[in-house]
């Protein structure tokens, strides 16, 4: 922690509730600060019965946890203690914000979140801090600056916004009914420093504007372009970011994701794809993170596997985005069950998922056939079982048994709910281990061993 936002937390004692115990410890360490070790409640209850017994300064509480909810414990501190409130979300709860922002949640955190982000929202919540509090009071005028991040793009203002010419002048720029445009307002932010400002007595106009917004965002996800491209980005970004591990080549990480993002950008410029990478998000926020850890690792296993052609990886990685794109047209209580616990019909139905994919990507010219390829072919398997084809190791094309490693290494270290990670290094001896030695393609599996500098040959040997 910097020595600057040592001294904005001297002294706060702040409560983390969540039921991830290893998030939990995450967030309550880099927040120590002096003395001040942050408390840490795995429930609802358990925070509920620490409030009672003791003041915080500050309380940053996960959203969905089993039994009461984040929501449900904003709502019940906000009846019984002042503390603040900062809710963690995935980007997929962005919707239930409306509902927090109206029981005064003070700030958000989706995640996957930065530190830097988790400070800068930690922050905003004490005004006392100068220069954080996103309503910083100019002291010589009735002005309060606003940064140009907290406007919302084409929406109708409810109020005036001015610019600052110099100390004590403000020149109209915008005025109340205006339809707001991103595109002027950052052009005329460049002169003057991404800050514009609104009366105080408009103050309450604004908040309401904003809680009309988020009332309104999941609707501007389906219904604007701009939006939707830059949710796409933004979580896509955040994605990344999470997924960086030291424990690969930072040349090549960087090398995938520059390719993934590309991939992204060029999905996001036709209506109809940028429409399947909404839907992959909106669906949940583990589908996402799969699709784009998916697509990560199979131009990472290809670029080891000695892949070298941009046309081969750019399939790699636009296949890995959209393997799984068939899974938005099953029901959500599907996906959400472990293939071990569905019903024979439900297996039925969610092994459609391939097939219903390389339908919808079927539509799109401009699709590669390999990629086509790609999403039918993912659950294939070299030992013949896999589906919808049970295809022989010959028959499955080299591209798609890369991504099927891909795919299954990401199975194993990246896990929906509360299921155990595997680490690399164990995901990868399993997945090399006798048993499944047959079912994945060997070239591919050598490729991710070597991606993590281990010798999957001469394991090999040695088993
Ligand atoms: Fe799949």
């Amino acid at each position: 922690m910097t020595d600057s936002s040592k001294s904005k937390l001297e002294g706060k004692k702040i409560l983390i509730v969540d039921d991830d115990p290893e998030l939990g410890k995450i967030l309550s360490d880099r927040l120590v600060h002096g003395s001040h070790l942050p408390v840490v409640a795995e429930t609802a209850k358990v925070a509920q019965q620490l409030i009672s017994e003791k003041k915080f300064d500050l309380v940053i509480s996960d959203i969905r946890m089993p039994g009461m909810s984040g929501i449900q414990l904003l709502h019940w501190i906000r009846t019984h203690c002042p503390s603040p409130v900062i809710l963690i979300s995935g980007f997929s709860d962005i919707t239930g914000k409306s509902e927090a922002n109206d029981l005064g949640a003070m700030a958000y955190l989706t995640k996957p979140f930065s530190y830097d982000e988790l400070i800068k929202t930690i922050q905003s919540c004490f005004p006392q801090d100068p220069g954080t509090n996103p309503f910083s009071e100019d002291p010589d005028s009735s002005f309060f600056n606003i940064q140009i991040k907290d406007f919302i793009q084409n929406q109708k203002l409810q109020h005036d916004i001015y610019v600052r010419i110099s100390e004590n002048k403000y020149l109209k720029a915008y005025q109340s009914g205006d339809e707001f445009n991103l595109n002027l307002l950052s052009a005329s932010s460049r002169l003057i420093s991404n800050t514009f400002y609104v009366r105080k007595s408009d103050l309450q106009k604004y908040k309401e504007f904003n809680l009309i917004f988020a009332n309104k965002i999941k609707q501007s996800i389906t219904s604007n372009r701009y939006t939707k491209i830059n949710f796409i980005k933004k979580t896509s970004d955040m994605v990344l970011q999470k997924l960086y591990t030291t424990n690969v080549p930072f040349d090549s990480f960087s090398q995938a994701k520059n390719l993934v993002i590309s991939t992204i950008n060029l999905l996001s410029e036709s209506t109809y794809t940028l429409e399947l990478l909404c839907n992959l998000a909106n669906k949940s926020d583990f589908l996402y993170m799969h699709s784009i850890s998916v697509s990560l690792y199979s131009v990472l296993i290809g670029i080891h596997s000695g892949w070298k052609s941009p046309p081969v990886l750019f399939n790699l990685s636009l296949g890995g985005l959209m393997h799984d794109v068939g899974k938005t047209t099953l029901p959500q209580e599907l996906l959400d069950k472990h293939e071990q616990d569905m019903t024979p019909e439900e297996v039925i139905i969610y092994k459609t998922h391939s097939q219903k994919g390389f339908e919808l990507l079927s539509e799109i010219k401009e699709i590669p056939r390999q990629v086509l390829q790609l999403v039918l072919e993912h659950h294939e398997n070299c030992l013949g079982t896999g589906y919808p084809s049970k295809f022989k190791k010959t028959e499955i094309s080299p591209l798609s048994r890369t991504m099927a490693v891909a795919n299954e290494f990401c199975n194993l270290v990246i896990k929906n709910s509360n299921d155990r990670e595997l680490s690399y290094r164990e995901a990868i001896l399993e997945m090399t281990s006798d048993e499944n030695l047959e079912v994945f393609d060997e070239e591919a599996l050598t490729g991710l061993s070597k991606l993590f500098g281990m010798s999957y040959s001469k394991r090999k040997k040695s088993a």
